[in-house]
């Protein structure tokens, strides 16, 4: 029934657009503040932008919207290594040096107490203490100040500031950011890497700081230039750890880094591409190349419209109704090239890429439309996933990567508030707009429910992962985790730092967190408080897809678990408040670095 979609072409940089602009709000606050709001109601004609297109995914890729052409960039690798040399010999343009606050301290001479900033120090006639109490570098974190000091085999020394004691991934990735900040500023080609108190590191921390400066260095040199008529190549070509040990077992954490950098890279490049370029057929096609790329351990499915109808996906359709952009149901399978299959897993991730709110549209700048090509975030880090996992070859497990691609529209074959659809596995959801409502009706069906606010085709994500869920388990998978910029109250709870997390199974959460935890993405554990599904009563149908604001991301994830069979063990990750940087006015890539490890943790 599935049809395979293999492709040789391109990679993910062939899409491009010009300019872009987003709200100034950052996502917290708008959330915060729409929360008072009550929803408008406006009714208006469209006019559709243009026909649906009858071709193929390759040519929807090329023929976009907007006349919007490619720029394609190559991501230039970067070579990673450990030395164990005298700091002072090595020769290059960089000398980085990760000293925390503690490795600042002086003695009543005013030298140096560390034995590392000592010896530099002694070579550099004083001046590096000098000089860093002039810049008033304290090792706090954030702060950085390169030096062009002769004496040295290197032609600059960075001092760059870990914080009190350095010890999180996120500090260590901060690190290599930093290098690579400064490693741009001064156009250097290479850099070494040192920490002023890496002695007193166990063998176990200092391979997994070196890989975590590692991804740093990488992530903070990616500047995604695709979509602007000029880009700079980096200049740094290597990177040296000094004091980090050597060997296959550094080697294997730094390729280990790299691999999963770049399934990042392909993640930010897929959230930042605009909605008229990355449409559901054009994500498919990513997915199909990765296949092509990795083809001796992964194969694509893609499901077409007509084939998804066929296992009774009513819900995700009913999502996908309203776009001239047909739906693509995405199904990459990842298998190990030897060796038996110990464990069978799932990664599902939300895949709208975009989400105007289709009828209950999104109105008001707190809703943020203009930002909605990222709710393909959750789909975005499985691909990134699966990228990474193609490169790192797992042994011993078996991954599913499933995306119910398409796009939240308006327009007469759209699903209308109150419409009730089917899902695949036969319960009925009702898209609806019943207002404090109770019905004696649906007291006998195995949802007790109770509806405290309207309803709203902008709960799109859990109609297309209820398919996706349903299509998961039916794939003998043992465990399933799904990951989806899902709701703004989880915004609301837990603001933009840290993404929640559900699951019935502390064994699945303990696995998940201490993922999370090397990974250094923030998750935190949500209730699946299930007297609040009280909140998801219909008047005619088994459950409505929308709760109300007050728990409304809970309510959510208590949505999803009616799609997962009880033998499965499964979590929900709602992401998003960490999709998006504000600030940078860029992706994040967050979510590849923990399922990735989630995936390894798995194999055998
Ligand atoms: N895609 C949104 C959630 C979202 C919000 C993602 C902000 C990224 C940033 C989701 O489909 C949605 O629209 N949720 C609404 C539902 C509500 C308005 C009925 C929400 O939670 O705000
Ligand atoms: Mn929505
Ligand atoms: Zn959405």
């Amino acid at each position: 029934m599935a049809v395979t979609l293999v492709t040789s072409c391109a990679s993910s940089s062939r899409f491009h657009f010009r300019s872009f602009s987003s709200s100034p709000s950052s996502l917290s606050s708008c959330f915060v503040r729409f929360q008072l709001l009550s929803r408008l109601r406006v009714s208006f004609a469209i006019t559709p932008l243009y026909c649906s297109s009858k071709a193929t995914a390759h040519t929807i890729a090329h023929a976009t919207l907007g006349l919007t052409q490619a720029n394609s960039v190559d991501h230039p690798k970067i070579s990673f290594s450990g030395k164990e040399i005298d700091v002072t010999e090595w020769k290059g343009d960089i000398l980085a040096v990760g000293v925390t606050e503690k490795d600042m301290a002086k003695d009543a001479n005013s030298k140096f107490e560390n034995p590392i900033l000592k010896k530099l120090d002694a070579h550099l006639g004083g001046l590096l203490a000098d000089v860093s109490a002039e810049e008033d570098f304290s090792g706090k974190p954030g702060q950085s100040t390169v030096l062009r000091l002769p004496g040295l085999g290197s032609k600059r020394v960075g001092l760059i500031g870990l914080g009190k004691s350095a010890s999180t991934p996120s500090a260590f990735q901060s690190l290599g950011e930093a290098v690579a900040a400064a490693a741009k500023a001064s156009q250097a080609s290479s850099v070494a890497v040192v920490l002023a108190s890496s002695e007193s590191f166990s063998d176990e921390s200092k391979l997994s700081s070196a890989s975590d400066i590692a991804s740093g260095t990488v992530l903070g040199l990616f500047e995604d230039s695709r979509y602007k008529s000029e880009s700079k190549k980096p200049s740094l070509k290597s990177v040296v750890f000094i004091g980090f040990g050597t060997g296959p077992e550094l080697e294997n954490k730094l390729k280990y880094a790299e691999h999963v950098s770049y399934g990042v890279i392909f993640t930010k490049e897929l959230v930042n591409s605009p909605a008229n370029v990355l449409s559901p057929a054009v994500l498919a096609e990513e997915a199909s190349n990765l296949a092509s790329m990795y083809s001796n351990v992964m194969t694509a499915n893609i499901l077409k419209e007509e084939q998804c109808k066929e296992l009774k996906m009513g819900s995700y359709l009913a999502v996908a109704a309203a776009s001239a952009n047909p739906p693509h149901f995405i199904h990459l399978i990842y298998k190990p090239s030897s060796g038996p299959v110990k464990t069978k897993l799932a990664l599902v991730g939300k895949g709208l890429t975009f989400d105007s709110g289709g009828y209950n549209i999104k109105i008001g700048p707190e809703l943020i439309i203009e930002l909605m090509k990222i709710d393909v975030g959750g789909s975005a880090a499985v691909l990134g996933a699966a990228k990474a996992i193609g490169e790192i070859k797992p042994p011993g497990v078996e991954v599913h990567f499933i995306v119910a691609a398409c796009e939240n529209m308006i327009s007469g074959t759209g699903m209308r508030p109150g419409d009730v659809i089917t899902a695949s596995n036969g319960k009925t959801i009702e898209v609806s707009l019943h207002r404090f409502h109770m019905n004696s009706a649906s007291k006998g069906s195995s949802f007790p429910l109770l509806v405290l606010q309207v309803n709203d085709t902008d709960s799109e994500g859990r109609l297309t992962l209820a398919d996706a869920l349903v299509y998961a388990c039916n794939q003998g998978v043992d465990k399933i985790v799904d990951i989806a910029t899902l709701t703004g109250e989880i915004i609301v709870a837990l603001g933009p730092s840290m993404a929640g997390m559900y699951t019935a199974s502390d064994e699945l959460a303990k696995e998940v967190i201490a993922a999370s935890q090397r990974s250094g993405e923030k998750l935190w554990r949500m209730p699946m408080e299930e007297s609040y599904w009280e909140m998801m009563k219909s008047g005619v149908a088994d459950m409505v897809n929308f709760g109300g604001r007050a728990g409304g991301s809970i309510t959510a994830a208590l949505f999803l678990k009616r799609f997962v069979s009880e033998n499965v063990e499964w979590l929900h990750i709602d992401m998003a408040g960490r999709v998006w940087n504000e600030k940078k006015k860029a992706a994040t890539g967050f979510g590849v670095a923990t399922l990735v490890e989630w995936v390894q943790n798995n194999s055998s």
